[in-house]
């Protein structure tokens, strides 16, 4: 059907919509929501224009735009041309990222993980670097494997790991992500199958669909206790064996979402049976600085020198710096070269250097951060634990996030309340394959305490809405939340 919704009609359906529990314009877009999927507004067809129904209610047209910007962002109202946009269900495929999409003001982000800059350290390493940088003027400034003294400074940072290696084994990238999309077009070809822990990050699973690979899912297991195994190994030598993934994807290092580190002696299995099938892993170490329990591990690499490592000072120093880079042998660093340069022809100078002085004493803003997010977790745990009992939740051991199991599978219900309660979440399906963790939902400990209040807060209050709802449970469960961007 199309055609259009007049003032009055829609008044009348709305009946008496406006409690006063939540901002009026929240109110109206929520029962607006409700009415559409529904049925009873049909799809396609032009709401009133915001002066019209802001006249007919009796509001501000304020209320009545931020109503309507509401429900474009859910995927419920087209943009369409001025103010009348068409009532929409959003579509359920699987959502990707959208990088750079803006977060509505007044929201608070529990889809990214990251932290502000590590800002003092970070300033001063750009302002010696300045002062390096006439040496390199007289060149011509492409660096497509990076520049020298950041392959060093990281080649050393690995060596003092106990993983001797040399400037030559090193690429530098735009950033952990930058260097997975390079690995994966050089190693997997297209309909290659990918083995990856279930769950994983989302950019590292749409980067290895955007590349015409396979994922291959390995259940990470439940932790019943403290001895509890992290990964089950079995089941991914298994798959090693039976179904001989090109390429392996792993973050043992403190993963995203849960927080889990690999013990020695699974690095050692692992790394063993790959050797044996043939299957390359490929372990992003991104998170490997923020190990707030102190845990003694030794990188992948150190087991043996099939490995490729990815890494990155996003999450130690600052996402902005875009600075990543990749540890593999010669032989392949040449072949990661060769299809680095399709894609760009190198990185910005004055951030390598930069980035070479942060390498170089990488410990330096680390106290204070892993102070901060040891108390970030410990308040979010506790807020968790007393607002919302019902909840499973698992400890991380280090990284920037706290892996709930709800009792429901309300993930993308959950994330599509949110923003009615004023957070953005990443839904749990975000970190799977074919539609799985609909039972879970990732919250970061990256913000400060008062925020971290108000975000469980939050998350009580949309449970409790749906608690109170089957039918909208069920209703928004078949809907497709927003894609957001997600780190
Ligand atoms: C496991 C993992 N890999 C990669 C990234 C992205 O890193 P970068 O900003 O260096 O591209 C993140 C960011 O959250 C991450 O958690």
């Amino acid at each position: 059907m199309s055609g259009s919704l007049n003032p009055t009609a829609l008044v009348r359906l709305l009946g008496s919509w406006n409690s006063g529990a939540l901002p009026a314009y929240r109110e109206l877009a929520d029962v607006v929501r409700l009415l559409v999927m529904d049925g009873r507004i049909p799809l396609d067809v032009a709401l009133p224009s915001e002066r019209a129904l802001a006249q007919t209610l009796g509001l501000s047209r304020t209320t009545v735009t931020a109503a309507y910007a509401s429900l474009r962002e859910q995927g419920f109202l087209t943009a369409g041309q001025g103010s009348r946009g068409r009532t929409c269900i959003p579509h359920r495929t699987a959502p990707v990222s959208a990088p750079g999409l803006a977060v509505p003001e007044g929201l608070l982000d529990l889809a990214y993980a990251s932290l502000p800059a590590a800002g003092e350290v970070v300033h001063r390493a750009f302002a010696d670097a300045l002062t390096e940088l006439p040496a390199l003027l007289p060149g011509f400034g492409y660096e497509a494997v990076g520049v020298q003294a950041l392959r060093e400074a990281i080649a050393d940072k690995y060596t003092a790991e106990g993983v001797p290696t040399t400037p030559g084994q090193i690429l530098v990238t735009s950033g952990a992500q930058h260097a997975l999309n390079i690995v994966l077009r050089t190693l997997a070809g297209k309909q290659d199958r990918v083995m990856v822990e279930h769950p994983s990050y989302p950019n590292a699973l749409d980067a290895i669909r955007a590349a015409g690979c396979k994922p291959l899912p390995v259940a990470l297991p439940l932790i019943q206790s403290s001895t509890s195994p992290a990964w089950d190994i079995d089941a991914m030598v298994a798959t090693m064996n039976h179904q001989r993934p090109a390429v392996a994807y792993l973050v043992p290092d403190f993963h995203n979402p849960t927080g889990r580190i690999m013990s020695d002696l699974q690095r050692r299995r692992l790394t063993r049976a790959a050797t044996a099938s043939g299957t390359i892993l490929v372990v992003d170490e991104t998170l490997r600085g923020l190990n707030l329990d102190g845990v003694r591990t030794a990188p992948m690499s150190a087991y043996s020198p099939a490995v490729v490592s990815i890494g990155s000072l996003s999450k130690s120093h600052w996402a902005g710096l875009r600075t990543g880079w990749v540890r593999a042998d010669e032989a392949l660093i040449a072949r990661f070269v060769s299809t680095r340069t399709v894609m760009d022809l190198g990185g910005p100078v004055v951030e390598q250097l930069a980035a070479a002085r942060l390498v170089r004493s990488f410990a330096e803003p680390l106290d204070a951060r892993l102070e901060e997010l040891r108390n970030n977790r410990e308040t979010l745990l506790g807020l968790l634990s007393e607002h919302l009992p019902e909840w499973d939740v698992e400890r991380p051991r280090g990284g920037l996030t706290v892996w709930c199991r709800l009792p429901t599978p309300c993930s993308t219900a959950l994330t599509m309340l949110a923003p009615d309660f004023g957070v953005r979440l990443a839904a749990g399906p975000r970190f799977g394959v074919g539609g799985a963790f609909e039972h879970y939902l990732r919250v970061p400990y990256t913000l400060p305490a008062a925020q971290l209040e108000f975000a469980v807060g939050a998350l009580r209050a949309a449970q409790n809405k749906l608690d109170a709802s089957p039918h909208l449970r069920r209703t928004l469960k078949s809907a497709r939340p927003p894609a957001v961007a997600v780190a």
